[in-house]
């Protein structure tokens, strides 16, 4: 069964219809880069799959049932720019979401529990090599080293979705491709499912295994609000072969939407 099915969903604030008719299956373990022009829908539609938005008509299924309507361990995020608490340390920013992970059950960690998040939280600093910088603030971390902190904030709970919005956009070309280097690395250790908002084409084709181009299917410039984004090409990824296939999709996909339309 797909972890993730919709059907017909749509999402609307007010009169703003954002999302429209947007239907599709996504098996475990895939990884879907989404690409489209600002203002969309698309960290919308990650909100959606996270639970903190909840959809306006349509169906959106997890497992096979609808979506909760609250975030869950089995889902985490990590935006462009993370809200880190910047009076604790490294080490203790991963322990604080270990703890509201389980709290909703548990509450707050201690004794023999407490133990055992600091060792989790450790191993999932050091998987993202940050294994050295466990007391330090986040002030004092690079752009790349916060963004790593952001993703072993995720990874903490052991999500099965890693929703990821734009997490390498601000980062040096070549703080990205250490980054690329280690998304891939955890999505392949983890068999976690990840949907990954980027504006940058190249990166959407050399991490994903399928690719979703959100945008409109028509315009109406009186009506700007008038109707919603779908998903309007759906590209599998298959990354055998000498790639010459992906490099003319590619190439013609940014064609079709260069002019500053491309988010
Ligand atoms: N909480 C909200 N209340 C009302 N309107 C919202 C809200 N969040 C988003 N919108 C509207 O929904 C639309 C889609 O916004 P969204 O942030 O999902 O776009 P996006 O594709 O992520 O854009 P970008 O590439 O610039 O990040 C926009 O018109 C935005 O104004
Ligand atoms: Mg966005």
């Amino acid at each position: 069964m797909a972890i993730l099915a919709a059907q017909r969903l749509n999402k609307r604030y007010g009169d703003n219809l954002v999302l429209d008719n947007v239907a599709f299956e996504v098996e475990e373990g895939e990884f879907v880069t989404l690409v489209g022009p600002s203002g969309c829908g698309k960290s919308t539609f990650l909100k959606l799959l996270l639970g903190i938005e909840s959809i306006s008509g349509g169906t959106l299924k997890l497992d096979g049932r609808s979506i909760p309507n609250e975030p869950g361990p089995d889902r985490g995020i990590v935006f462009q720019k993370y809200s880190v608490f910047s009076h604790l340390t490294v080490l203790g920013n991963v322990m604080f979401h270990g703890d509201l992970a389980a709290s909703k059950l548990l509450g707050k960690a201690f004794g023999k529990r407490r133990r055992a998040l600091r060792e989790a939280a450790t191993a999932a600093l050091e998987e993202v090599g940050l294994g050295a910088a466990l007391n330090k603030y986040p002030h004092e971390l690079s752009g790349g080293m916060q963004q790593r902190l952001a993703i072993a904030q995720a990874l903490i709970a052991k999500p099965r979705i890693l929703l990821l919005d734009e997490p390498f956009g601000a980062l040096d070309p070549g703080i990205r491709k250490d980054m690329h280097a280690l998304i891939t690395r955890l999505w392949q250790e983890a068999g976690v499912t990840i949907f990954m908002v980027t504006h940058d084409l190249q990166e959407a084709f050399d991490l994903g295994t399928r690719l979703w181009v959100f945008d409109k299917k028509r315009h109406d410039p009186q009506a700007p609000d008038a109707y919603g984004a779908t998903i309007t090409y759906d590209i599998a990824l298959d990354k055998t072969g000498d790639g010459e296939h992906l490099r003319r999709t590619r190439e013609a996909l940014n064609s079709s939407m260069s002019g500053g339309r491309f988010a």
